[in-house]
């Protein structure tokens, strides 16, 4: 098994289980012609993330790395009309043509890109007495993992899923010596999670076309 087969596969789960719409082709394209790197979640990964969005029920969605929007058409198309999606991001371009994506979407009314380190906007997040997100999807500088995920937690109410995109790293996360600051951010969620009573978690691992690598799922508990 390989990656020609991986990404094969994927094309297939392309052609019948999740087939794409002109919204979300036109994102990854616009995401292409502007130069962003081409990481957004794959068409399946999207379609598990607004899955997850409808069995929470989501509300209010928090995501954590905008690049191009593609990961949040997935996400906010899962929410009512009231529903709302915030969305942090780092770089101004990425934000920009996020924006356009979402505007061409129809999703406008429902996405609010927050520009900044995520690290500074998620305090301020804390501060408004704003309700908690339903779901959260981490998905931008890995180094930061650990900390994105206890602004999470503060951000969160028990029954909320938060979602870590990356997690396995083509197996990388194994080193425990690894100077690789990515991996050593996820290392740190992990011996987190390893005690943490506050969530219920678990990683799957994952192959397709964006290689091999993964994502953690928590469930909160109680935040006590
Ligand atoms: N969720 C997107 C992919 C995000 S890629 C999708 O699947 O479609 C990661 C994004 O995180 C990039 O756009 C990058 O600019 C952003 N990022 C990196 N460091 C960040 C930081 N400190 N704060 C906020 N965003 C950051
Ligand atoms: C990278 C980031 C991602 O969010 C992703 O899904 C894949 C790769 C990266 O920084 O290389
Ligand atoms: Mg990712």
């Amino acid at each position: 098994m390989n990656q020609e087969q991986w990404t094969a596969v994927d094309r297939y789960i392309g052609e019948t289980v999740v087939p794409s719409d002109p919204a979300l082709d036109a994102a990854i394209e616009a995401s292409a012609k502007a130069e962003l790197p081409a990481i957004a979640v794959t068409p399946n990964q999207g379609k598990l993330l607004q899955i997850l969005a409808r069995v929470v029920n989501a509300q209010s969605v928090l995501e954590i790395g905008t690049l191009g929007g593609y990961s949040t058409i997935w996400l906010a198309r899962a929410l009512p009309e009231s529903g709302r999606l915030i969305s942090l991001e780092l770089n101004p371009k990425h934000a920009e043509v996020a924006r356009g994506s979402i505007e061409r979407a129809g999703l406008s009314k429902k996405v609010e890109i927050r520009l900044g380190r995520a690290l500074d906007t998620l305090p301020k997040l804390a501060r408004e007495a704003s309700p908690p997100f339903d779901l959260i999807f981490i998905d931008a500088d890995k180094a930061s993992i650990p900390e994105y995920f206890t602004w999470s937690l503060k951000l969160s109410r028990p029954g909320s899923v938060i979602i870590v995109d990356n997690v396995v790293r083509k197996g990388a996360v194994l080193d425990a010596d690894s100077s690789d600051e990515d991996v050593r951010g996820v290392r740190r969620l992990n011996d987190m999670l390893a005690t943490d009573k506050r969530v219920t978690a678990t990683t799957i691992q994952t192959v397709g076309s964006k290689g091999y690598d993964g994502f953690t799922l928590a469930l909160v508990n109680s935040l006590t």
